[in-house]
């Protein structure tokens, strides 16, 4: 009898643990001026809905004893087509609803305009089966999977979609925004908290849904040009097993989806030019180490199911080369 509450406990715990409110995807711990109103309007829901579940119960609970039925006691005078009541009950939560619609609408309004701020940064998202594609335009610069933003300023976001419908949503930073094929979406924000922030698709999009991540780097403005910089820059030349992989590279199907600059200038995966700069793998799937990175190229589909790279039959040497020559790309 006694070994039930201690796992119970245990089992709880364990549960509570995983549901940390201020944990890398908290919608509660806003980044942005977009989380900060969208926490706004829940604290405005929740402390009205708190206001009025406790009168209901209140006088619920009077009802119930006032009325309740007694050996010898009158029926209660009975009701029908009240006037002020029913003017009551149709005005007060029309007032309830339209405290709630004001901020929200404004939010809406306010983080789509299409009028882009003069100032702004402006980011082309695209989300494909199962990756993130972030395109700087104005910059020249254009990387996957991890998002690098300076803060403090406005960001414009164009959603763009070349297969089917996903979701861009980083807690972090906001609500979450579809990306539709064939529709333009925006999304508007200033992020106001530096470090990383994880993000991840909200839209079933396919078999590797779930994996398909992202990581966004807001740091500060100085940060984020070095960023630039090394971006724009040529990565240096690859020496030794490096060099062996971009042999290898160059003369597999990979140079068919993937862009090098200088080397290959395929569009339908991940832009590598500077992949050694990236933290993560495979969409913020794994740690972006030679290890992953050849094991990764030797066989995909073991690490990310359904993923759209093929197996290219590479030996374990030739995956250790083009996997040292990737990483080797700052
Ligand atoms: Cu993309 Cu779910």
């Amino acid at each position: 009898m006694l070994r039930r509450p201690p796992l119970t406990l245990a089992a709880l715990t364990v549960f509570a643990g995983g549901c940390a409110w201020n944990g890398p995807m908290s919608t509660v711990v806003p980044g942005s001026d977009f989380n900060r109103s969208i926490l706004h309007v829940y604290t405005i829901i929740t402390v009205a809905t708190a206001i009025i579940g406790a009168l209901v119960f209140v006088v619920l609970g009077y009802v119930l004893v006032r009325f309740r039925t007694r050996p010898d006691a009158p029926l209660p005078a009975q009701i029908r087509g009240h006037t002020l009541l029913e003017l009551s009950w149709t005005i007060m939560p029309a007032l309830v609803l339209l405290i709630i619609a004001i901020p929200t609408i404004q939010i809406v309004f306010r983080t789509q305009t299409q009028g882009a701020a003069p100032a702004a940064l402006r980011v082309i998202v695209r989300g494909w089966q199962w990756w993130w594609q972030f395109e700087y335009p104005e910059l020249g610069v254009v990387t996957a999977n991890e998002l690098h933003l300076p803060v403090g300023r406005t960001i414009t976001i164009d959603l763009e979609g070349p297969d089917v419908i996903h979701s861009f949503w980083v807690p972090h930073l906001g609500g979450k925004r579809d990306v539709v094929p064939g529709r333009h979406n925006r999304l508007v924000l200033i992020p106001e908290t530096p470090g990383e922030h994880w993000g991840q698709c909200a839209e079933f999009c396919g078999t590797s849904h779930a994996n398909m991540r992202m990581r966004v780097i807001v740091q500060a403005a100085a940060d984020f040009d070095a960023w630039v910089a090394q971006q724009k820059a040529t990565p240096p030349e690859p020496t030794g097993l490096a060099a062996d992989g971009k042999s290898v590279f160059s003369r597999s199907a990979c140079v068919g989806c993937h862009t090098i600059a200088g080397v290959s200038a395929g569009v339908l995966a991940p832009n590598l030019t500077h992949f050694g700069s990236r933290t993560t793998l495979a969409a913020g799937l794994w740690p972006n180490t030679p290890e992953n990175v050849a094991a990764w190229v030797r066989h995909p589909q073991a690490l990310k199911p359904g993923v759209k790279m093929p197996d290219l039959g590479l030996t374990d040497e030739q995956a250790k080369a083009v996997a040292a020559y990737l990483t080797s790309l700052k």
